[in-house]
């Protein structure tokens, strides 16, 4: 599946604007600048399918990428990205947050913490939403390229007691690096597995 078709099917600003709910959906979530796009293409390997950028705030729209026929990624604009106008931040947040809620072929949110930074206040506000609305979600710390192994291995620890005192279950916490190529396999994976379970 990872090595076949990927297509972009649309970019939707409002909900009225989602495609039919009859495919399931994997969500990357996160930060502004956190790497949503770029795991997005390292998974697909496909340079340049979700636009990446250096500045935050490049993705603006809820980008949706149709795989194989088989179920759908899609891409999240970055939440808490203060140096956008507060009206469009706040457009953004509401979108994002109203798509995450009421999703009914959601299967999981990949909810992406940069290693370097670990959980913020904004991160545990998407997480909360997600585990009030019963929404599956796993979190992946991405760029672990910049940090030592064991600094690393520390960050999925904290992060990982942080989720144990969390209301519900949740999967592990993976450790990637779009830029390298590490824990993609792992991330592949976990879509594998809820497309079966
Ligand atoms: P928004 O769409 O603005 O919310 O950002 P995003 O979360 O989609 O981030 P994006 O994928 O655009 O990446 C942001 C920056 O981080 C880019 O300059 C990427 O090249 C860089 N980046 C992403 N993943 C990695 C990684 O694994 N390692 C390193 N070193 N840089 C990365
Ligand atoms: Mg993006």
């Amino acid at each position: 599946i990872f090595s076949g078709e990927a297509t972009f099917m649309k970019g939707v600003v409002d909900m009225a604007g989602l495609p039919p709910s009859d495919l399931g959906e994997f969500a990357f979530a996160g930060r502004s600048n956190v790497g949503k796009s770029s795991i997005l293409n390292a998974l697909m390997n496909r340079k340049g399918l979700a636009r990446t950028s250096n500045t935050p705030g490049r993705t603006q729209e809820v980008n949706f990428f149709d795989i194989g026929g088989s179920f759908r990624l899609v891409d999240l604009p970055g939440y808490g990205y203060a140096r956008a106008s507060r009206t469009k931040v706040d457009a953004w947040t509401e979108l994002i947050f109203d798509y995450l809620r009421g999703r009914p072929n959601l299967l999981r949110v990949f909810v992406l913490i940069d290693s370097r930074h670990g959980i913020k206040p904004v991160d545990e506000e998407g997480m909360a939403l997600l585990d009030e609305s019963a929404v599956s979600y796993q979190v992946i710390l991405t760029k672990i390229d910049k940090i030592k192994e064991s600094g690393v291995a520390r960050r999925v620890a904290e992060v990982s007691e942080a989720l144990a005192s969390r209301p519900a279950a949740h999967p592990e916490v993976l450790a990637t690096s779009s830029e390298k190529g590490r824990g993609l396999k792992e991330v592949r994976g976990a879509i594998l597995g809820a497309l079966e379970g």
